[in-house]
């Protein structure tokens, strides 16, 4: 027997709104578990969702019931301004056909390929802090980590380009991707000419025509060498022999840009501040790093002889994640963790709660597990009820800000820029078990 979706518990708007405000997104929707438990309503003045923290729900919406939700209106403004028909915000039949044509890219041995230019990447930035380091400058961690990985993903995507193109290009899909997560919240009508319309229909017109410039390129002059990712797309065949054509071509290129760019350097951005609190880990990293690889270049082989490593890139995962919510709109009447959803619903995927940094600005420590990690059990529904905050970790920020950016999946409206990494924390001591 289930419940009305008007049943569940949740703040009002206006405590919403002016918990969003002073917390941040991310923030405010930890508190906002704590307080109405794994499954809540959210009033935003814009419509309601549903929030959903229980594994379970992940389970039954990506799983069990998956029929019954898929990215529908929730993704409009990312489809809009963003990546048209590519594979993040693509549903149904499209979907199925891109995702088996791209899947293979994506396999250990599709993204061996790309190993090199990660580590020439790798090096040029090592060698770059070396000179720094020899004059006793400061690096902003949060912006490096962002060259880095739009430098990689660059490369991978269109083969070696001049590094002012990089520049510019990942300026250009910066603008984009802040103009899209500002649409998602309340905003003015887009035939005004704001400002930040003008700026992101220049950065929009330079994107596509870069990207359409290298795909006229290719197509006048195939190079049967040449490796990337477009060069794969363009090459990927339909069961029925078709290719993709131009325009999604450019949709898959920047949903790719879009998808890895800033995920990746936030993940390497938070691993960098964690090691930074933790010296007792960075040393046992650096141990196992010295005895497997000592003097030469690490290869993609090496991955399987780093678990160490490994589990402190999980771990980092685990705590702070890059992506920590996701959304799936009801496409028909189904019932969810015992509350009944009509069509149309947004149901946001929200990972909080224990095993993810507490939103109030506190940190609790962490485990790096020696051996692998056991299987987590099981865990209840937990219903509302009032729980204190976790422990206090210290309080000065190790990593910069990262200027306006928020998370893109959904409405970031007053996000923490740090999204995960709350700004007044830094990541808590890990205890070695
Ligand atoms: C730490 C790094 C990353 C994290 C945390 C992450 C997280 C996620 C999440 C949560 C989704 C689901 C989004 C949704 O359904 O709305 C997703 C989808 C996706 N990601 Fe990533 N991602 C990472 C790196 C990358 C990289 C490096 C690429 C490509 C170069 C990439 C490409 C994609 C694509 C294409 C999808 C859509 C898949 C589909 O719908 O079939 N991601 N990612």
């Amino acid at each position: 027997m289930s419940v009305p979706m008007s049943s569940l518990p949740g703040p009002s708007p206006v405590h919403c709104l002016a918990g969003i405000a002073r917390h941040g997104f991310l923030g405010q929707t930890g508190r906002m578990w704590r307080e109405h438990g794994d499954l809540f309503r959210l009033r935003l003045g814009i419509g309601s969702m549903v929030l959903a923290v229980h594994p379970d729900a992940v389970r039954d919406v990506n799983l069990t019931q998956r029929r019954a939700f898929d990215k529908r209106a929730s993704y409009d403004g990312v489809r809009r301004y963003l990546v048209g028909d590519g594979l993040v915000a693509s549903t149904g039949d499209l979907w199925r056909r891109q995702r088996k044509l791209l899947a293979p890219l994506f396999t250990p041995k599709g993204v061996q390929a790309y190993a090199e230019v990660m580590l020439r990447d790798g090096q040029r930035l090592a060698a770059r802090w070396d000179g720094l380091a020899d004059a006793g400058a400061q690096v902003d961690m949060g912006e490096e980590m962002m060259e880095l990985t739009a430098s990689i993903i660059v490369t991978t995507m269109f083969g070696a380009q001049a590094d002012d193109d990089i520049v510019r290009l990942k300026r250009a899909v910066e603008t984009m991707i802040r103009y899209a997560t500002r649409r998602m919240g309340p905003h003015l009508p887009d035939w005004l000419p704001t400002p930040a319309r003008r700026d992101y229909l220049e950065a929009r017109a330079a994107v596509h025509d870069y990207i359409n410039a290298i795909i006229d390129d290719r197509r006048g002059q195939p190079d049967p060498g040449a490796n990337d990712l477009l060069t794969r797309l363009m090459g990927a065949r339909d069961d029925d022999g078709s290719a993709m054509g131009a325009s999604l071509l450019r949709d898959e290129s920047i949903t790719m840009f879009f998808a890895g760019h800033e995920t990746t350097a936030r993940t390497m951005t938070a691993t960098w501040a964690a090691l930074a609190a933790n010296p007792e880990v960075a040393a046992r990293l650096h141990e196992e790093l010295d005895s497997v690889l000592g003097e030469r270049e690490p290869t993609v082989d090496d991955l399987k002889r780093l678990p160490y490593t490994l589990q402190v890139v999980k771990e980092v995962l685990r705590l702070w994640p890059a992506a920590p919510f996701y959304v799936r709109d009801a496409v028909e009447p189904v019932d969810l963790l015992g509350t009944h959803l009509e069509p149309g619903t947004p149901v946001m995927l929200a990972r909080t709660g224990r095993t993810v940094t507490p939103i109030s600005g506190t940190i609790p420590s962490a485990s790096i597990p020696t051996a692998s990690p056991a299987r987590p059990r099981r865990r209840a529904i937990r219903r509302p009820t009032i729980r204190s905050p976790p422990a206090s970790g210290s309080a000065s920020a190790t990593t910069s800000r990262c200027s306006s950016r928020t998370c893109w999946w959904r409405p970031s409206v007053g996000a923490s820029p740090h999204g995960w990494l709350p700004a007044t924390g830094r990541p808590g001591r890990w205890r070695a078990r």
